[in-house]
């Protein structure tokens, strides 16, 4: 089956939060919050609207990527970079290419845009076949000068970092207010909160430090 990519509209809002829900539900721990981050997001000032993509399949809106701009701070020296997640496809549509497409297809316009690299925190495993490497690699480090197993660094073109290390700043765009999560879930369907084997792996990631 065909994959067509195309910008997100807001007349998609909904369904996208409720693709992202379905995608993340219990992923992480029981039940989810990237549908209220991706809700938040969209009214950012970090948000980029031209690297916000839906994934047609099946006639049906299937999966979605959003990125924000981030930075790298090197004390008093700031470098622009690029964020993407959350990255959600429904669960039964998984495993068709989907999610690839999306992060192939917004990683050439980022590259297009002039950013020069796209940093992540993600499952090395899952991220290495799009080139992400350690974020050690190129000392970048989180906010606590430290080498997270899961940040991951892109560079978008060769040697697009050299000379460029420091500390890794996402901003405030992905933080999330516990009471307005649970007042965000009543918008949507009863989900059951489980216990499930992939948030142990992600804890294990989560936890690990290089
Ligand atoms: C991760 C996700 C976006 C990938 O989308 P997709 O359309 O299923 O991915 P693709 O079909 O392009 O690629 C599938 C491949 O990725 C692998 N894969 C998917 N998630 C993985 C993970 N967490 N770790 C390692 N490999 C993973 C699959 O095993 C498959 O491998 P193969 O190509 O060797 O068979 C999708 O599975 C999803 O929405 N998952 C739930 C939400 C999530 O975890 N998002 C990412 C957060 S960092």
């Amino acid at each position: 089956m065909e994959i067509q990519l195309r910008l997100e509209e807001e007349k998609d809002y909904k369904l996208v939060e409720e693709l992202t829900r379905e995608a993340f539900w219990n992923v992480h721990f029981p039940g989810c919050d990237e549908h209220l981050i991706i809700h938040n997001l969209r009214k950012a000032k970090e948000f980029i609207k031209a690297l916000d993509f839906v994934a047609i399949y099946d006639n049906k809106i299937a999966g979605n990527i959003v990125y924000t701009e981030t930075k790298v701070k090197d004390n008093d020296k700031e470098y622009s970079t690029l964020t993407f997640g959350p990255v959600s496809v429904l669960p039964e549509y998984q495993n068709n290419g989907i999610g690839s497409e999306l992060i192939d297809h917004t990683l050439k316009i980022s590259k297009e845009m002039g950013y020069k690299a796209v940093i992540i925190y993600g499952d090395p495993e899952y991220y290495k076949r799009f080139g992400f490497k350690a974020s050690k690699e190129y000392n970048i480090t989180n906010k606590d000068k430290k080498y997270p197993a899961a940040l991951l660094v892109l560079e978008l073109y060769p040697n697009a970092l050299n000379g460029i290390k420091g500390i890794f700043d996402e901003g405030t765009a992905y933080e999330i207010d516990e009471k307005e999560m649970e007042e965000f879930e009543k918008n949507f369907n009863k989900k059951e909160k489980m216990r499930t084997k992939t948030q142990e792996r992600f804890m294990e990631i989560a936890n690990r430090y290089l």
